[in-house]
């Protein structure tokens, strides 16, 4: 399974805004993993296969997390989009054929980050996060690109730094494993 495959069996499901979105996460993940030496289709896979449910509602994350007998994390009961990643990983496995346990980590935590991240998961976790709409949308970002060229792990953690003043000035929660990525990171600088 390469990304073009997975491109291709996802595409008939995915709202087009959520599709051109993807193909830019690729894009740059392809550009930063060849930029820092890594593993470029895995790098690629990931960022395809990242946003396969990023276009169900709250509902439908709930009700398909409760089927599977999950236990939610109050923290996503109240912001039921952190499972998109999580329940993506379990059906790009069972009907898309990805079995790459490195990827489907990857997608699996790729909200919030994960202390066990290899530098492709970072690769296309800061794809993701520095896509130019979101740049514009939060001019922030634009400083997390800038230093994912030269540092990986550097960006991740001033991503982590943004995300997480910013839900402490909103009030808003924060996922348990956004505060265990960013102590690990802190620790590995
Ligand atoms: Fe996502
Ligand atoms: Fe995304």
């Amino acid at each position: 399974m390469d990304d073009r495959e997975l491109r291709a069996r996802m595409a008939p499901e995915l709202p087009e805004g959520l599709l051109a979105h993807i193909d830019r996460v690729v894009e740059i993940a392809d550009a930063l993993a060849r930029r820092h030496g890594l593993d470029v289709p895995r790098t690629r896979l990931a960022a395809q296969g990242h946003d396969l449910l990023r276009g169900l509602d709250d509902a439908e994350w709930l009700a398909r997390a409760q089927a599977r007998g999950w236990d939610i994390d109050p923290v996503e009961q109240a912001e039921p989009v952190l499972l998109h990643g999580p329940l993506g990983a379990e059906e790009l496995c069972e009907r898309f054929g990805v079995t790459d346990e490195q990827v489907l980590h990857a997608i699996r935590w790729h909200t919030p980050g994960h202390p066990d991240y290899t530098r492709e998961s970072w690769a296309m976790f800061l794809a993701d996060k520095v896509d130019p709409r979101k740049v514009e949308r939060w001019p922030a970002l634009a400083e997390v690109a800038e230093r994912a060229e030269k540092s990986l792990e550097d960006a991740a953690l001033a991503y982590l730094d943004l995300t997480l003043a910013r839900a402490i000035e909103a009030g808003w929660q924060i996922h348990p494993m956004a505060t265990l990525t960013r102590n690990a990171l802190l620790r590995r600088r």
